[in-house]
């Protein structure tokens, strides 16, 4: 019998909770606000669902902070949330160590300002010791990247005799994705009533349980996180076997 992937048992809380945090712009424009501000108040919600993972004991958080397509917003649009990423990176860094959170960054960096490439390293490197949550900030990030990337990859293994063509399996791929290391996730939350993939995970998420809600994300609480779990819990996660 083929061994089922390495995901939880639904009782369990969800291992990996991935999250498309969608929803910042409408926020805002309900309040005739600049969308800025429904950035700034989803770098709250980013905070407070950290704890609510902690406390939940869910092992891995994903955030898509910001996608490879993101770069098609207006320039000042684009600048305000590089901006918001340095302040939520360097106001939050010493609280996230203290509190033992690895902290890891997903993505073509190469593409991002320097300063941010030098404080994503730091940051990096700083909670690399960590074993708390786990805390992933994709950024720059888009699947099919990440897809192409890893085959560039493998075709270079080959080309070079480090690996036969037969030698490419799940695992050899998985392990030239950004990702490698990390867990499938279990549960991928989107906010705002959006009900797309957007290019977020695209190969790690196939049998992830998906949870799509209304919620805008600055509006998104602890109790939405765990009626989220909560729904997750009470699945049935078959991978393409039959019910029990
Ligand atoms: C989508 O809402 C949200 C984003 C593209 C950015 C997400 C960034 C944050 C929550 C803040 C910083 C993140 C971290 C990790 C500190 P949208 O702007 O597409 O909303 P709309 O669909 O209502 O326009």
């Amino acid at each position: 019998m083929p061994l089922a992937p390495a995901y939880d048992e639904p009782s369990s809380p969800p291992t990996h909770i991935a999250i498309i945090m969608d929803g910042n712009g409408r926020w805002a424009t309900a309040r005739g606000l600049p969308r800025f501000a429904g950035h700034q108040r989803g770098a709250e919600a980013v905070r407070e669902v950290v704890e609510g993972c902690k406390h939940f004991g869910v092992r891995y958080l994903t955030l898509y902070a910001f996608s490879s397509e993101n770069w098609k917003r207006p320039e000042a649009e684009v600048n305000d949330l590089m901006g918001l990423l340095r302040v939520y990176v360097k106001r939050e860094l010493a609280d996230l160590h203290k509190n033992d959170v690895r902290i890891r960054f997903i993505g073509k960096h190469d593409a991002l300002p320097s300063d941010i490439q030098e404080l994503i390293a730091g940051a990096e490197e700083r909670t690399r010791d960590n074993t708390g949550l786990n805390l992933v900030i994709a950024l720059n990030y888009g699947a099919r990247n990440e897809i192409i990337d890893a085959c560039r990859q493998l075709a270079e293994d080959v080309r070079e005799g480090r690996l036969m063509p037969n030698e490419i399996t799940e695992q050899t791929f998985a392990s030239r994705l950004y990702t490698n290391g990390i867990p499938n996730p279990d549960l991928l939350i989107r906010t705002s009533g959006e009900q797309r993939l957007s290019n977020f995970l695209l190969w790690q998420s196939a049998y992830c349980e998906l949870s799509f809600v209304d919620t805008l994300w600055p509006d998104f609480t602890q109790e939405h996180l765990a009626k989220a779990i909560a729904d997750y819990q009470k699945r049935e996660r078959r991978y393409g076997a039959t019910s029990a």
